[in-house]
């Protein structure tokens, strides 16, 4: 299909408006971020029968993507994840509702590839040779696969020695040029935001808001999935971007007469890197970056988010709240999923399981309330961290049966 309905890229902060075919990633007059604005009048709530009969994924809702050209489309079946309605942990916390959103199951393993196939098709469009981000490891393995199938250059700036090892092999892989910065992943979004403003690649980092667009469908999907809204979802947070496109996606909706009520967006930091939190729980206007953030979730060692005003706008927005958890706590959830639901979440995903246990504790989330807690990317990920926390060790013993029943009947008892 031709996309017929207008969209451009607008300024949050002073309105001022840019064309869809230039290059542009913040706002030229004042530095603000830019959002992607659709003529919503063209659309109406009928849109929703139309997307139902396509299959649930990213492209279902291709009438609020900004891509003018289908032939362009760079694909390979993003979203479409599972809503997990997650039984033993609900009965766990004593709650009524609870489901995870599974971002693990997308083509790369994380929820990037949302924004990636929006992003990289972006860059076709725009008649782009290379594409380039700073990474704590997830965006990179996005970029890297989504540019191999469109044949494009990537460059990719992850922070040296802080990545988990399955991200960088995956950007080995896709055969993207890495280039590890000495340095955090703010130094290296410095970096890369100075590079492609000097040449001619296209950046690919959440600070792009044609990237954004692809993530927003997490709302619409979860909306699809549940036939009703929840009260509560819960995201983490590092570069802000996702919290952010996830509001907008639940607004967009509302703006269609789709839904008449939005969910409270609650976003979990880890405690060595929370800006974002510190700002929501101290009424600030602005973020006070942290110089040397710490996690052991490396995906969301972020001190200074970009998308920091998007992220602060849609939590008061909704009302929500921002709650920060120790390693310690993520690590605990991090087990607690995948014994409770055989779901196995890399630690920045577990961010949303410990927080919530913490919000619960506090009585700030009622055991009644429908909750949705997005986990961003897959275990596999990063299985050194995930093993080194482990108790049970793995039982040896010679190839006989006798041998293996005394094990048995040890565990069993
Ligand atoms: N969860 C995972 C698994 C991530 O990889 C990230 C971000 C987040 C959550 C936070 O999302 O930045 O939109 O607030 N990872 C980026 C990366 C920074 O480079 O892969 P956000």
């Amino acid at each position: 299909m031709k996309l017929d309905i207008e969209f451009y890229p607008k300024c949050i902060v002073c309105g001022e408006t840019y064309n869809p075919n230039e290059v542009v990633y913040v706002c030229r007059k004042c530095g603000g971020l830019l959002d992607i604005v659709y003529d919503y009048e063209v659309l109406s709530e009928e849109i929703r029968s139309k997307w139902l009969r396509r299959t649930l994924s990213v492209w279902r809702y291709r009438e609020l993507l900004p891509i003018k050209k289908d032939e362009l489309i760079v694909s390979m079946g993003e979203g479409g994840t599972r809503l997990h309605e997650c039984r033993r942990l609900k009965e766990y916390f004593g709650l009524r509702y609870l489901h995870i959103k599974n971002e693990g199951e997308n083509p790369t393993g994380s929820f990037k590839d949302r924004g990636m196939t929006v992003g990289v098709t972006k860059a076709l469009e725009l008649g782009m040779n290379a594409v380039a981000c700073a990474s704590t490891g997830n965006t990179s393995a996005s970029l890297a696969a989504y540019s191999a199938k469109a044949g494009l250059k990537c460059f990719v700036m992850v922070p040296k020695g802080k990545i988990a090892m399955g991200k960088l092999a995956q950007a080995i892989i896709y055969g993207a040029n890495i280039i590890a910065i000495k340095g955090g992943f703010d130094d290296a979004l410095k970096v890369v935001r100075e590079i492609c403003s000097k040449m001619r690649i296209y950046l690919l980092n959440s600070l792009n808001p044609y990237r954004l667009e692809g993530q927003k469908t997490i709302a619409m999907e979860i909306y699809d999935q549940l036939n009703a809204v929840p009260d509560t979802i819960i995201v983490p947070v590092g570069n802000a971007g996702n919290i952010s496109a996830i509001w907008k996606g639940f607004k967009e909706l509302e703006k269609l007469g789709i839904i008449s009520e939005k969910p409270r967006m609650i976003g979990i930091q880890a405690e060595g890197a929370s800006p974002i939190v510190n700002a929501i729980k101290n009424g600030k206007e602005k973020i006070t970056p942290i110089g040397k953030p710490e996690t052991i979730a490396t995906a969301i060692r972020i001190g200074n988010p970009v998308n920091w005003m998007k992220a602060l706008k849609a939590i008061r927005e909704s009302n929500g709240i921002a709650e920060k958890v120790s390693d310690k706590e993520i690590m605990e959830a991090q087990n607690l999923l995948a014994k409770k639901e055989g779901i196995f979440v890399e630690p920045a995903s577990a961010t949303t399981i410990a927080g919530l246990k913490k919000l619960l504790d506090l009585g700030v989330i009622d055991k009644d309330e429908k909750i949705v807690c997005i986990t961003t990317g897959n275990g596999l990920k990063d299985i050194e961290t995930a093993i080194k926390f482990q108790k049970v060790g793995i039982s040896e013993a010679e190839a006989n049966a006798e041998k293996v029943k005394e094990i048995i009947l040890r565990k069993l008892s």
